[in-house]
């Protein structure tokens, strides 16, 4: 089982003071930075452009892992590259081209996911794999923090771990994820848990410590399995 990392979603974040919460979730204990760009088109929520992704960027010191929920996603590879992100992952539901827009994003220096939305069959991603250095599977209809997980898909990252067989490849599963469903996902092989409102619930700048003990409680529930 390789190592399980926890990767805080900001959309659950106080949207007045990124900076001090990119901070502090890192300082809690945080892998990665899940930055959720939405929008209002593929996804029925609008979030951050390139600017805001770049105004993140100085306040990011582990990685910056940007989830574009956007349609088309070709033209804006470039712009949340050079904005500073780490991880760019599309949804292969984003376009006709999955394929190009990997070879895109690997272009731009990042590393490149590719995600899933819970009515797409793991088989989506079969012929991807090889220019991915993770698969994100959806386990709520993206667009919102908050919303109730899925099991149908655990059986999806089940499926994709055997695909992906012994290459060096994330699962990443996102929506819904706390301390009752980050077991089920570790054991179905997945390895980076997003996870917002399970993550922020609670907490705030002056109470950090709240989002570290729930990073905490989700990592050792993971790891539990
Ligand atoms: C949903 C986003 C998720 C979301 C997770 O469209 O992609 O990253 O912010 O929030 P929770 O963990 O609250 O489901
Ligand atoms: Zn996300």
């Amino acid at each position: 089982m390789s190592k399980i990392l926890i990767a805080p979603s900001i959309l659950s974040a106080d949207f007045a003071d990124f900076g001090n919460e990119i901070r502090a979730i890192e300082a809690q204990g945080a892998d990665w930075v899940h930055v959720d760009v939405m929008d209002g088109h593929f996804v029925p929520n609008l979030t951050f452009g390139p600017p805001a992704v770049k105004a993140f960027r100085p306040h990011v010191k582990t990685f910056m892992d940007v989830h574009l929920m956007i349609a088309p996603v070709d033209p804006f590879i470039e712009a949340y590259a050079e904005a500073g992100a780490d991880m760019i992952t599309a949804h292969v539901e984003a376009g006709p081209h999955p394929h190009r827009t990997l070879q895109a994003i690997h272009a731009t220096g990042a590393k490149a996911g590719i995600a899933l939305n819970p009515g797409t069959p793991a088989e989506a991603v079969e012929h991807l794999l090889d220019l991915c250095d993770m698969v994100l599977v959806m386990t709520v209809n993206p667009g919102f923090g908050g919303q109730k997980f899925i099991h149908s898909q655990i059986a999806k990252i089940e499926r994709i771990r055997a695909m992906i067989g012994d290459r060096p490849i994330h699962i990443q599963v996102d929506g819904g994820v706390d301390t009752e469903t980050a077991p089920l996902v570790a054991r179905a092989g997945a390895d980076v848990l997003v996870a917002g409102s399970a993550v922020f619930r609670g907490g705030s700048v002056d109470r950090a410590d709240i989002y570290g003990a729930n990073i905490d409680a989700i990592r050792k529930a993971a790891e539990a399995v």
